[in-house]
């Protein structure tokens, strides 16, 4: 029984193929076309979702679509005639619809149907419900409260219910226009970060800010019993239909959704020109505290009315890990599952699981313990890419060769790891989700102090605020963190260990803080391999793990990784038993040895 489910027509769209009620393959649209979030129909995705099932589309029995447009549809249409929008909204509105209910041609092409092919029966599973699926049907937990917070799907920012078994009871929905993702999202654009799915800078920028804005920032968002809330709408535009969404093919667009009212309350916005100040990081400072708040107050409700200890959470709110880190601290929750692509990409995983389960009524009977569900290579695809750009290579002067074991090239990498050389990491199969977590990684030494600076003025050009991530081995985590729980998806921040703090600057954040990816020998054992390396030469469990990427999606295969390496000044590439090694390696790798030795 194959089922394939995809998000299509909204922002981060993917596939995701499970058979026989086991997930095989799960991918984001953007990786193919190399632009970030892209929206659309994930065209390339089903593609390699079914190349990796090693199936043809005819194979396919069901496919479930995240998305119902006919959802609460008599509460849109009282919505509509109580607030009269925008003209423009209600045709984009009526032609992303339209686009949604010709789904089926559309995927009729993408599964390579000829006409006389029996077509899959197709299924619309509402986008919250979606959401909620893709949190509980792959947790480990047999009876779990489910919750999803974003910014809105079919009418929804925020769901919660019971998950027992193959089936979750939805208890409650906030509707349009009230939204804590939308909060997010209007102080993300106020402070100047214009761009979709630029959130996680402002949760990145917020710790160096002193929460002094909170009263103010208590103003957009009002809490109510049993766990509601409501945005004060003065202080928003997007229920009026001036922030046009595009979710046609290519980047997802937003307007502003942020009204005048709030350059009245907080003072002028920033523009993306404009340096960062103290006022800006206060800003930021304050809406996790009330992000924080809001998210706390939704999640007591829920767990008061489930009496349930364990939490399954997703939707865009829940790749605030910072907020994530806090729930087992702040709610009665003790156990929380957020599986690695909780944002919009994995609706089409909670799709497709909520077919097998909550349509088809079969049991559960998987659990996602990695994020590897994307494409691999082989060692003759890498070798060819390696071939293609031979000329590139040559010119740069690089050093190519090959190991015959993983034990020697786990030894090698460490050691030059541990000389303060950035290394391109990539294994196996690319992960799910927004994370790079050992596959498609670019990797260092978390102890050196200026590792953080290299990097971004050797690859990544980012926002210099932006932490990067510790990879931790699981046996370590309390050697290192506090009151951490396991996390192999990278989605929990926590304190670091103040007299661990000096020994790991490069993944301490300025409030101490570390997101921390837990590395299991059972799950994934080769990265595990390697930072034990790492720990033998050093006494150190923890390598500094950002995604390979340059300012763009993560590379998916090998020619991609090559070409980021070759125009960046990344020092040595790691493709399977391959290094590539650039010239500047062996001075840069003395150089540091001196620093350090100095410093
Ligand atoms: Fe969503």
């Amino acid at each position: 029984m194959i089922i394939l489910g995809i998000n299509a027509y909204h922002a981060d769209v993917s596939a995701v193929l499970i058979r026989d009620g086991v997930l095989v393959a799960a991918v984001e649209e953007e990786r193919f076309r190399r632009i970030k979030h892209v929206a659309g129909f994930p065209h390339e995705a089903i593609r390699a979702c079914l190349r990796m099932a090693g199936i043809s589309g005819r194979e396919v029995r069901h496919v479930a679509v995240s998305r119902r447009p006919r959802a609460h549809l008599l509460r849109k249409a009282l919505y509509t005639l109580r607030r009269r929008p925008d003209a423009r909204l209600l045709k984009d509105r009526a032609a992303n619809y339209r686009r949604v209910g010709a789904v089926e041609t559309t995927l009729a092409e993408a599964l390579g149907l000829q006409p006389g092919d029996p077509r899959p029966q197709v299924h619309y599973v509402e986008h919250h419900p979606a959401h909620l699926a893709s949190a509980f049907f792959v947790s480990p937990f047999d009876r779990a409260a489910v919750c999803a917070i974003d910014g809105f799907g079919d009418f929804v920012s925020t769901s919660w219910g019971l998950g027992q078994d193959g089936r979750i009871d939805v208890r409650h929905r906030t509707f349009f226009p009230h939204s804590l993702g939308l909060v997010y999202l209007a102080i993300t654009q106020y402070l100047g970060f214009l761009h979709f799915g630029d959130e996680f800078k402002v949760m990145g920028l917020a710790p160096y800010g002193r929460p002094d804005r909170v009263d103010e920032m208590r103003r957009l968002v009002r809490l109510r019993p049993g766990g509601r809330f409501e945005l004060d709408l003065t202080y928003f535009q997007h229920w009026r239909g001036d922030s046009p969404m595009t979710w046609d093919e290519g980047a997802p667009e937003l307007g502003r959704v942020y009204a005048p009212a709030l350059e009245r309350l907080l003072g002028p916005a920033r523009r993306p020109e404009e340096p960062l100040t103290p006022e800006h990081e206060a800003v930021a400072a304050s809406l996790q505290v009330v992000f924080e708040e809001v998210a706390f107050h939704v999640l007591e409700a829920v767990a008061k009315a489930t009496g349930e200890r364990r939490l399954c959470l997703a939707g865009g709110c829940a790749m605030n890990s910072v907020a994530n880190g806090r729930i087992r601290a702040a709610t009665p929750f003790d156990e929380v599952f957020v599986q690695p692509a909780a944002a919009d990409n994995g609706t089409a995983l909670g799709a497709a699981f909520f077919v097998e389960h909550q349509v088809l009524g079969r049991p559960r009977s998987f659990v996602m313990e990695h994020a590897c569900w994307g494409p691999a290579f082989d060692d003759e695809a890498i070798a060819s890419a390696i071939e293609a750009r031979q000329a590139d290579i040559r010119a740069g002067q690089c050093d190519v060769r090959r190991f015959e074991t993983r034990r020697e090239l786990n030894e090698w990498t460490a050691a030059r790891i541990a000389e303060g050389l950035v290394i391109g990491w990539f294994q196996g199969r690319m992960e799910w989700g927004a994370r790079a977590l050992g596959n498609r990684s670019i990797l260092a030494d978390p102890r050196r102090a200026d590792m953080r600076d290299i990097i971004n003025s050797k690859i990544k050009f980012r926002e210099k605020f932006r932490p990067f991530a510790p990879s931790v081995l699981e046996e370590a985590l309390d050697d290192y963190f506090v009151g951490a729980a396991p996390d192999p998806f990278m989605q929990q921040v926590y304190p670091i260990r103040p007299e661990r703090r000096a020994e790991i600057p490069a993944v301490t954040h300025v409030d101490g803080t570390g997101r921390l990816q837990t590395v299991s020998r059972r799950t994934n054992p080769e990265y595990w391999e390697l930072i034990r390396a790492f720990a033998g030469l050093t006494g150190v469990p923890v390598l500094l793990n950002t995604s390979f990427n340059e300012n763009e999606p993560i590379v998916h295969a090998p020619g991609e990784a090559l070409d980021c390496f070759l125009r960046t000044r990344m020092d040595v590439l790691v493709l399977g038993l391959h290094v590539i090694v650039k010239p500047s390696a062996a001075p840069a790798a003395q150089q540091r040895r001196e620093v350090n030795a100095v410093g």
